[in-house]
């Protein structure tokens, strides 16, 4: 099998060239993700894991708002590890975030990291790249810890506040990083948090630009 076409692969062929400007880029348009970190609220002690973790940007800020929690993170593409892994080192931080490859649809915590279960998890911009994203849901949910623990979700939206010409532009402009919001991302999760007996709390933002989801087990 040639190597795009696993989904390793595919990431690593997207995330080659383009994890040098990621961080730059990405900043404009990937909406929420500053919210949901100031959101996360990660008890002192406690574990955060995020599935699809790309350059490390995430984690570097939650690791420095929330000082006395350990972070986990996850992603695909051994590309993005490696600016991942630079970034924690430059951040001073591989004491507190370890990293490690691994699909986020099915990824075995026990054995990545000797850990079940998290305190908090999230994933940020990475549903929406996952062809099994409402598995990868699912699986994301079983490894919230269940007293007290919550899964954080942003994502993009349907736009469908925003003119027809920049939701039509802005598709076009995903599809080519294989990016497919998720328009039933709301019904996923409703039904994420019923499985386990847990609420949703979601949210719309900058007129459905990008979509958060907060499910909290009791
Ligand atoms: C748009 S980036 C978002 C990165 C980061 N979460 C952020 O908010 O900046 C999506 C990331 O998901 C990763 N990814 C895609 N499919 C994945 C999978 N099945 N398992 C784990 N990571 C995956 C990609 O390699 C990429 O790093």
């Amino acid at each position: 099998m040639a190597d795009t076409d696993t989904a390793a692969g595919h990431m690593d062929a997207i995330y080659r060239s383009q994890r040098h400007i990621y961080d730059l880029t990405r900043k404009y348009y990937l909406l929420g993700r500053d919210r949901m970190i100031a959101e996360l609220n990660a008890p002192a002690g406690g574990t955060v894991l995020e599935l699809g973790c790309g350059t490390g940007r995430n984690m570097i800020l939650a690791a420095r708002k929330y000082p006395a929690a350990r972070f986990y993170g996850i992603d695909i593409s051994e590309e993005m590890l490696i600016t991942a892994r630079g970034n924690v080192a430059k951040a001073g931080l591989t004491g507190r975030i370890t990293l490690a490859q691994g699909d986020a649809s099915s990824v075995d915590t026990t054995r990545t990291f000797g850990i079940a279960a998290f305190d908090r998890v999230y994933i940020s911009y990475a549903l929406s790249m996952i062809p099994p994203w409402r598995e990868t849901a699912a699986h994301a949910m079983a490894l919230v810890k269940p007293a007290g623990g919550s899964l954080h979700v942003v994502d993009f939206g349907g736009q469908d506040g925003l003119p027809g010409f920049f939701r039509t532009g802005l598709r076009a402009w995903l599809a080519k990083f294989s990016v497919s919001p998720r328009e039933d991302m709301e019904a996923v999760l409703a039904e994420v948090a019923r499985g386990a007996g847990a609420r949703l709390e979601f949210a719309r933002l900058y007129r459905d630009y990008a979509r958060y989801g907060v499910v909290r087990r009791g």
